[in-house]
């Protein structure tokens, strides 16, 4: 099964996860900048990863390619997302980008996997928040970093 992760990140936290990820699952990361249509729809799954910026904001490369995504066929597609946050200074909007690739790739037709329980954070709005879970794995490397290896074990467990 091929294995995509592709990311976008300001300050490289995400690029290092994404690689994490790819390594535990066989798979390869990409910078989204580098990523074409035919490259999402060539994976059998396919994890997308977000920092979330400016006030709830995807990060800006994903912004500007954002054109990828509606272009890739996903209908059917399995699909996991995961985003980078900071919880402490952005209560109010902590880790929305991964609600926003959530919503893109539903109206895709894709299938997304991979939801998450919310314990253990403390925030009080997140868009990724939906009937009580997250639509995928949220990290905060800024405040918890060393909760992240243990819940990349148990999210990438599931999707694969
Ligand atoms: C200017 C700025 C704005 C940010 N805005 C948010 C935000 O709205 N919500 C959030 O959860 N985190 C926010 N963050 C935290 C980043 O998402 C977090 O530090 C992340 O790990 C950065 O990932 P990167 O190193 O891949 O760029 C912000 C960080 C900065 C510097």
């Amino acid at each position: 099964m091929s294995i995509t992760v592709v990311y976008g990140s300001d300050q490289g936290c995400t690029r290092g996860i994404a690689n994490r990820i790819a390594k535990k699952l066989n798979g390869k990361s990409l910078d989204i900048k580098k990523t074409k249509p035919a490259d999402l729809e060539a994976a059998h799954l396919l994890i997308l990863g977000s920092p979330t910026y400016g006030s709830g904001d995807l990060q800006s490369d994903w912004e500007d390619r954002i054109a990828v995504l509606d272009d890739a066929d996903l209908s059917g597609k399995k699909v996991a997302i995961f985003g980078l946050g900071d919880q402490m200074t952005y209560p109010e909007c902590f880790c929305d980008a991964v609600g926003i690739l959530y919503d893109r790739i539903i109206a895709k037709g894709a299938q997304v996997v991979g939801f998450t329980e919310p314990d253990g954070y403390d925030f009080s709005y997140s868009a990724a928040l939906r009937d009580g879970l997250f639509v995928g794995l949220v990290l905060d490397e800024d405040n918890q970093s060393e909760m992240t290896d243990r819940r990349i074990e148990a999210w990438v467990g599931g999707l694969a």
